[in-house]
């Protein structure tokens, strides 16, 4: 096929954080209700999109080298693929993909792919198209309905971010935060769980600064909302990230303590344990008002597992800076976290900021980092060992008989039962490595009425 032929199969491929995964989903249901089937192989698809991810390294690069790629594959497959270029790095570059990669016919922003149809339509009659647009929440209302094929789903109920960490490029890239209307929420969530979900993860780039109002017009914040999703009757777990302390209110974390559909996990990113680098980072918090805040988490849910994100090798990042994020970990001890090397982002005032850190000074922060952080999160499932819990089944295990799912504390759970995706099984957690837990069934304690699943 030309690169102008009407596609008639596509790939999405995301990158990043798990709003793209969700909007990665969207755009492939947009593309099926054109009539566009999901290629089975990426060679295969007449369409690719690249979902692409801004927020650290050398994300570019990495888009111009993914689109030489499939242009390869696509000749050795004798065609042309159209390829869009979607995403925080679309929305970063815009025109300027247009300019490098003559290959690429359609840029869209994370704003603006509900236009997306229009783009391939427009990009089938040879016509190149830029979208990166901002208009507050145009695109939900534009896009087909939700469908879902898995037992856990996503639902982005908020995006954005006005906090402007010095670092970061996602308020320039998402825009400013917005909301999803309460309502439009609670219905979508509902689509999901007829269609099967029995776990939601509500996500926003600042999820719990979500607010709205219910049908009777009261105010909401994100417990209020958790809240109404949890009386869906089939709904059994619900889950939301990623948060900033700064907007975490008493309510939610009272929820925390009451809703028991709320699961016993918070990802609750801290970046550094120095108050001085805090502030050049413009967090607005402290070390201590987090620490305070995971007291009062925890005295609401004593068993919560805590996750976090950190950053090493901020601009002017001393040692001593970097013993504080120590021992912020070792008083913590975190379920599980991600860290990062601080990478410099165009046009964030970070990158501008005198004394960078050294490559080996950041690599070796890391490997320390990475070392406490895994030992905290063996430990804690070492700690889990003879807990009784319920996993949700998401999909087979190598082993013949072998199932995966997730404990209440997002482990990841394997054991060997009778069972079939979208059950929630009872399980003893009877042996633990740093990423999974092994378990020993006891029954399925509710299993889909579905056995097609
Ligand atoms: N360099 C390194 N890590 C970053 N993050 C965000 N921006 C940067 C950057 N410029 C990390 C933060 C954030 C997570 C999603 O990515 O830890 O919480
Ligand atoms: Fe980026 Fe900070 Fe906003 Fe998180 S809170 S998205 S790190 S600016």
């Amino acid at each position: 096929m030309k690169s102008t032929d009407k596609p008639r199969t596509y790939r999405v491929k995301s990158f990043g954080c798990q709003m793209n995964v969700y909007d990665g989903e969207r755009m492939g249901e947009l593309l099926e209700a054109k009539g566009i089937a999901p290629a089975r192989e990426d060679e295969d698809a007449d369409l690719v999109v690249l979902n692409t991810c801004h927020i650290r390294e050398k994300a570019t690069e990495k888009v111009y080298s993914d689109v030489g790629r499939i242009e390869k594959a696509g000749r050795l497959a004798g065609k042309t693929p159209m390829i869009a270029v979607a995403g925080c790095v679309a929305q970063a570059e815009g025109e300027e993909i247009m300019k490098r990669a003559p290959g690429v016919g359609m840029v869209v922003g994370p704003q603006a792919y509900h236009r997306l149809g229009d783009m391939v339509d427009r990009a089938a009659l040879g016509e190149r198209s830029t979208d990166t647009d901002m208009p507050e929440n145009a695109k939900f209302a534009e896009l087909p309905s939700r469908g879902t094929r898995s037992p856990t789903a996503f639902l982005t109920v908020q995006e954005g971010c006005d906090k402007f960490c010095t670092y970061c490029v996602v308020p320039y890239t998402r825009g400013a935060e917005i909301s999803r209307p309460f309502t439009e929420l609670v219905d979508e969530a509902k689509r999901l769980v007829d269609q099967g979900a029995r776990e939601i993860t509500l996500l926003g780039q600042n999820v719990n600064a979500w607010s709205g109002e219910d049908a009777i017009g009261h105010a909401q914040g994100l417990d209020g909302l958790i809240r109404a999703i949890a009386k869906l009757p089939s709904l059994e777990r619900i889950r939301y990230t990623t948060s900033h302390p700064n907007d975490f209110t008493d309510g939610l974390v009272r929820c925390h303590g009451e809703e028991e559909k709320l699961m016993p996990f918070l990802h609750l990113p801290v970046q550094s344990g120095s108050d001085r680098v805090l502030k050049a980072m413009n967090r607005s918090h402290t070390a201590e008002s987090y620490l305070h805040l995971l007291d009062r988490v925890r005295a609401a849910r004593p068993d919560i597992a805590l996750s976090g994100d950190f950053i090493v090798g901020f601009p002017g990042e001393t040692d001593a800076d970097f013993e504080e994020t120590l021992k912020l970990v070792d008083t913590v001890g975190y379920a599980q976290a991600f860290s990062f090397k601080y990478s410099p982002r165009p046009g964030t005032p970070a990158a501008a900021m005198d004394s960078q850190i050294p490559r080996e000074v950041m690599d070796e922060r890391l490997q320390r980092l990475q070392a406490a952080l895994n030992r905290d999160q063996l430990a804690f499932n070492e700690a889990s060992i003879g807990r009784a819990c319920d996993v949700l089944v998401e999909r087979k295990g190598k082993l013949s008989g072998q199932w995966l799912g997730k404990s209440p504390w997002l482990q990841s759970v394997h054991f060997t039962a009778e069972a079939a995706i979208g059950d929630m099984v009872r399980v003893e957690l009877v042996e633990a490595g740093a990423n999974s837990l092994g378990a020993r069934a006891s029954e399925p304690v509710s299993a889909q009425s579905t056995s097609s699943r």
